[in-house]
């Protein structure tokens, strides 16, 4: 079985990731790292150096790979995965593969992501918690109905890490 975690960014994923597959004995693996792993290059720099149209490209590569290999694993997309190519399809349409809708409210997403929009290139240079809040907005009304494909749905607002993960873990039976 490969659970798929997928959701805007600061969604949790990883961190949620990371968890179930310590609960469930899964191994976990971070899409962007890994992606970050075979091209030797951070993301932000694979968008600085080749361009995001690259990235994409390489995302899919990586997805498509891992779906094709791996067991018994926690995946945790990144945020624009399932809104390109044909990733979402993909991911629905896979033998034994299950999809996590990580759903967060944009108030969450704005203030979780005005810490950690560093390593974000396509945020990182938004200054305010009003730019960051308008441009989430509208990026999240794009990605929405792709997210919203996921078989499972939980929602993150006003929960820590381990009740997610323990809501996560009781969808999943
Ligand atoms: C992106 C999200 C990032 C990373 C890249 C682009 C996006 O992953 O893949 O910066 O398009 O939303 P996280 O969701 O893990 O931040």
């Amino acid at each position: 079985m490969i659970i798929i975690l997928i959701g805007y960014m600061a969604s949790g994923k990883s961190s949620i990731g990371k968890r179930l597959a310590k609960k469930l004995n899964y191994k976990f693996v971070d899409l962007d790292d890994y992606i970050e792993d075979k091209e030797n290059l951070s993301v932000s720099k694979i968008f600085k150096k080749k361009g995001e149209v690259y990235f994409r490209k390489q995302e899919s590569h990586y997805l498509k790979k891992l779906l094709k290999k791996d067991k018994n694993m926690i995946l945790a997309v990144g945020g624009g995965t399932p809104c390109y190519s044909d990733n979402m399809k993909l991911i629905l349409g896979a033998d034994e593969v299950k999809s996590i809708y990580l759903k967060a409210s944009l108030p969450t997403l704005a203030n979780k992501l005005m810490e950690k929009k560093a390593k974000r290139p396509l945020i990182a240079h938004i200054e305010t918690l009003e730019a960051m809040t308008e441009f989430i907005g509208k990026h999240l009304f794009e990605r929405m109905p792709f997210y919203e494909q996921a078989e499972t749905h939980v929602s993150i607002d006003g929960k820590d890490k381990d009740e997610v993960t323990e809501e996560v873990a009781e969808k999943l039976l």
